[in-house]
């Protein structure tokens, strides 16, 4: 599974930036670091190799694909999202047609992921910590999305996205997501285990004990 860093903050990305297969930004995420999008988006293009995820803010199809092809324009692993819903689909498939990679983003149900395949979205971002929030099961419908993807073949590739602790990325990787977008705590956190911590803590203790 890839593992995809959900952040617009430079020093996260560059701390992690060899581990790392792609990274995705929303407009909240952009708006923290300040300065000024297209540039931020350039800096980020050239540290990953991977897929980066930058949205669009037009809310009609004609001002989505103006602002996806100046995005796509800066770097050629921009990855253009779109809102779910009728104008996004409209702008998706049109965006498909030029060949510009897109991420269907705010995807909380199997029918808008089955939309966002059949408009010929490169990836679809179904928001499983939202839907948690709601007392629905995010990871439910991550599962739906895989199942309905499987039936008919279809490529969009699915990435787990409103990531909120490491059981999200294990679920993630049990039901054969293509991805996991986390945030920077989740994704340091994988690594980590007290055990390892005590166990590295013990046998350097015990190493010491010897030269002494
Ligand atoms: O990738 C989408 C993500 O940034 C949303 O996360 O935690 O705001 O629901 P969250």
């Amino acid at each position: 599974m890839q593992i995809f860093l959900d952040t617009a903050s430079l020093k996260e990305i560059k701390e992690l930036a060899d581990m790392i297969d792609g990274v995705t930004t929303n407009p909240s995420l952009v708006a923290k670091e300040g300065g000024t999008f297209h540039e931020l988006l350039k800096e980020i293009c050239g540290i990953v190799p991977g897929p980066v995820s930058a949205e669009v803010l037009s809310l009609e199809p004609e001002g989505m694909v103006r602002e996806a092809r100046e995005l796509a324009k800066i770097a050629n692993n921009v990855v253009v999202k779109i809102p779910m819903g009728l104008p996004g689909m409209h702008a998706v498939k049109q965006l498909s047609q030029e060949g510009i990679a897109t991420n269907v983003t705010l995807v909380f149900s199997s029918t808008q992921a089955l939309w966002a395949a059949k408009s010929g979205a490169t990836f679809v971002s179904p928001f499983v910590g939202r839907i948690d929030d709601r007392a629905g099961d995010g990871m439910d419908v991550v599962d739906e999305i895989l199942e309905v993807y499987g039936n008919y073949g279809y490529e969009t590739e699915v990435i787990v996205a409103s990531v909120r602790h490491v059981r999200h990325v294990v679920e993630s990787a049990l039901l054969g997501a293509d991805i996991a977008t986390v945030p920077y705590k989740v994704a340091r956190q994988l690594f980590e285990h007290p055990l390892t911590t005590e166990g590295i803590d013990q046998f350097l203790k015990d190493w010491k004990g010897v030269q002494a």
